[in-house]
This record gives structure tokens, sequence and C-alpha cells, in this order.
């Protein structure tokens, strides 16, 4: 269970509050929810609504408590790499970049942010299933490793490593068999079916013959260095034992590649998925509560196991790279709206409607994701009714339905948790919404760290041919 407070990091200023939702998000005297020293219903009328708020020092304490769960239980390197995708904002990057995490960069637009955000190259990894030129050439001026997707991808790698006159560090990205979670069963985040069969449906990795093909390729060529094999487990669930089924496939995967060319993967990448869990519920349908691994408990089964099976195997220890996304952002951040009409059905059902939309929150329309939601400005009161609570697109737009909450009139505020990641990255714009402003809360200090869209953002981009203008005022032609 991923306890609040069950780790604290030295150097960071834990707050005290009535009840805590996680280290630095809780209700405070007032009996309002704050993140840090900030009444999140003052943010609410300072900085407008809908509103991504995220705690910077919740960040520092989930990515530390993350590598220290596992840098203390594995005896070789471990390289922790944030998830970019899951926020791309560019002070999150510099939080990351000041606390030493490297970075999974999935394509050339996240490739550049970190670049741009001042993240050490040699600390990136690029991922994708489908590299250009451009990209590829990127990686490799700025010496970032490339983890191959894509059999023709070493021909561009080979040429442009040519025409630029630079090494290249080489990983691939591994489909393995995941034969021990035939019959495990989670989130369909891949398709439906079991764990092992959402693993191999999905366009990711190479086989095993595709992968050693790969690493004779790179072997026979002095500009490229190989480095690693790559997976990515994905959040289909939320147990430890089988990452570490996972992780033990990965070792028999080295296994095999050395049998066939005498070269073990001095890295192996285990990529991201692992997940988080409060008593409130998270995640998909409502899955990560209390019985959610810890980090702790991820990182002693993963490490048993990866050294279990090179013991077997007589593989030398890897070094282990990991890429958190979730984990370390998800419970971070918040999202605030605040409530306009609030409507009844006497005796049926009640919807209160807020200002936020599952376009801000799009994962809880595409992967049934839920999150608390606390009454931001009433969060000490006692749950009185069950609301439907509701954005206003032209769509079901249920942010959480059936939610016990105290009674919610206009101008309250509400806050839906656990939004730090996959929420601003993954908006949309159904019904030419906006796109919410982000502001970063440190202590006392909140500073906008994402602009709200203007109206001009919206609609700047959209043309109508010359040909159709006058016709709309009934003009000939
Ligand atoms: C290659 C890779 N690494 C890491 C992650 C991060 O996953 P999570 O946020 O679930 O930890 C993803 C997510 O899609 C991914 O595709």
């Amino acid at each position: 269970m991923n306890d609040v407070s069950a780790y604290l990091s030295e150097g960071l200023d834990y707050p005290r509050f009535k009840k805590h939702f996680s280290e630095f998000i809780g209700i405070g005297d007032n009996g309002h929810l704050w993140v840090e020293g900030r009444d999140v219903v003052e943010l609410a009328e300072t900085f407008g609504t809908p509103l991504y708020v995220i705690s910077e020092n919740q960040f520092r304490h989930n990515y530390r408590r993350f590598r220290d769960a596992f840098a203390s239980r594995y005896p070789k390197s471990v390289e922790i790499l944030f998830a970019n995708k899951c926020n791309n904002g560019i002070a999150v990057r510099h939080i990351m970049n000041q606390e030493g995490a490297g970075g999974d960069a999935f394509g050339i637009n996240e490739m550049y942010l970190a670049l741009l955000a001042g993240t050490d190259p040699k600390t990136l990894v690029l991922n994708g299933s489908n590299k250009g030129v451009q990209e590829i050439e990127m990686a490799i001026v700025n010496g970032i490793c490339i983890n191959i997707d894509a059999m023709d991808e070493i021909d561009i790698i080979e040429a442009a490593a040519e025409r630029l006159n630079r090494d290249v560090d080489i990983g691939v990205r591994v489909k393995l068999l995941l034969k021990g979670l035939e019959n495990r069963f989670g989130a369909e985040t891949h398709g439906s079916g079991s764990l092992a069969e959402q693993g191999r449906g999905h366009k990711w990795g190479m086989t095993i013959d595709q992968t050693v093909e790969l690493f004779q390729r790179v072997h026979k060529n002095p500009r490229l260095n190989p480095k690693e094999i790559s997976y990515h487990l994905s959040r289909m669930d939320n147990k430890a034992a089988d990452f570490a089924v996972m992780a033990r496939e990965m070792i028999e995967w080295s296994a095999q590649i050395r049998d066939k060319i005498d070269w073990t993967p001095p890295y192996i990448d285990l990529g991201g998925g692992w997940a988080f869990g409060r008593p409130e519920k998270t995640g998909p349908d409502g899955a990560d509560d209390e019985s959610t691994s810890s980090f702790e408990e991820y990182a002693e089964a993963v490490s048993e196991a990866i050294k279990d099976e090179c013991k077997k195997l007589g593989v030398e220890l890897p070094g282990i790279k990991i890429e958190p996304g979730r984990a370390v952002a998800a419970c971070a951040g918040i999202t605030l709206g605040r409530v306009g009409a609030v409507k009844e059905w006497p005796g049926v059902k009640k919807w209160v409607n807020v200002d936020a939309s599952t376009n801000h929150i799009l994962r809880i329309a595409t992967s049934h994701w839920y999150h608390h939601i606390v009454a931001a400005n009433k969060a000490d009161k006692p749950a009185t009714e069950t609301v439907s609570v509701v954005g206003p697109l032209c769509s079901l737009d249920e942010l959480g339905d059936a939610r016990e909450l105290p009674e919610l009139v206009r101008g309250d505020v509400v806050a839906m948790l656990d939004t730090g990641s996959y929420t601003e990255s993954t908006a949309g714009r159904f019904n030419a919404e906006r796109m919410p402003a982000t502001v970063l809360v440190c202590g006392d200090d909140a500073e906008v760290t994402t602009e709200r869209e203007r109206l001009s953002d919206v609609i700047g981009r959209y043309k109508a041919p010359a040909r159709l203008l006058a016709k709309s005022f009934g003009a000939a032609g």
C-alpha cells in the first residue's frame, strides 16, 4: 500500500494537513483543499478555471521515493528516465533535470522539448515505432540512445551516422512473449485479452530473431554502440509480481542474445507502467486502490527476479533503466473546475455541471480513468448527496458519476485528483474548447507554467478557401 509519509526525503519541507491525499496535497485547517502552501480556492479565483495545478515538491518526492526504492535494492546502476509523454511541461522537465532524472522521449517533439529544457542528452532514450530521418538525425547529433523498433530503422541510422560522422548508442525494443502472464488479466490498455495477449498484439517490439539480427548488424558497424534491450509493460496491471515476470524474461532474452552472438546487453530498460494506488481509488475503472503494489514492492520483486534469473542463466547482472511516468507525476497534479448549473430530476438523478471537461482529462472518456473528486471549498464537509459531476461538452462528459459529495451550488470549486500525468499532455478540444492554464505550486509560490489558450489559438489555424467566402452571403460565383 502507498502510505502517505511512508517515505520522507531530506530537504523537502512537508506540510501538515487535517487529511492528506498525498504528501503535499490535502485538506487545510480552513476546510479547503490545499496544494502545498496554497489554498486551491484562492488559486481558482486568481488564475481562473478550469485550471491544472501541479505540486513541485510532490513531483520531487515521488521521483526520489521511486529512485531510492530501486537504488537501495539493486546492486548495479539504476537509471530513472522520466516518461516525458505523461507531462510535457518544460517546468516539469526542469524539475526532473534537477533531480537527476533522464527521460524517455517519444518522437521528435518530445526529444526537442527535453533538449530545450536542458536535459542531458546522454540520459535520454528515443522511442517510437515509425521514426523519421530528421528525428534520427536529431538524436544522433545530440548523442541520444535510439531504441530501434523496425527492421529498416537501422538502414536510416547507419546512413545518418555516416553522413553526420557520429557514433550512435543503440537499443532494441523487444517483443517479449510474456508466457508467465498468459492467465493474468488487467486493464485493457492494448486491446483485449490477457496481459500476455495484449503485450503480443500491439505494434511495438522486435522478435528474438529480429533482435539478434539487428545486434549482429550493430556489432559490424564501428559507429554503432550496442547498449540495451527495452520493454514497456504498460499500465495493464498494478501488481509487482507481474512486473517481475517481465523482468525475468528480459534476462532470458539477454541469455539468448549472448548464446547467439557472444554479447550480453549491458542494460535492460524496463519501461513504465508502474502504478500507484490510493484508498480513494484511482486508475482504470478505479482499480488502483490500497492493494496496488508500492514502489518498494515493485523494486523488491523486480530486483530479486533479475538477480535470480541472472544467476540461473549465468548472465552478468545488467544495469537497469526504468521509465516511470504516472508513478511520478499522477498524484502531483489536480484539475480544478467551477460549479455552474446544478440540475435535478427529483428522486432520480442530480447533475453538477462544472467548467472543466473530459477534454481536459481525456482518459476519463477514452480509458474509463477514475479520478477522485473533492469539493475544494467544502473539503471537510460530510457527503450528503450522490451526484454526477459533468462538464459542458456535447458528449456524456462525465467527470465522475455517482459521486458522494457535500451539496454543491453555483460558484463552488471541485478538484479532480491525480491529474499530473496524461492530462495536459493528452487534452482534446471537442466543441472548440480552449486548453486550461497550468499553475506550478512550490511552497507559497504559484506560477503559470502553461498559458491559458486564447480563442485565437483555437480558431487561428482554420481557413476557408476564398471561393467559399462570398457564397455564404448568397453572392454569385
Ligand atoms: C516506452 C514507454 N516508456 C514509459 C512509459 C510510461 O508509462 P507509465 O506512465 O505508465 O509509467 C510509456 C507509456 O506509454 C511508454 O510507452
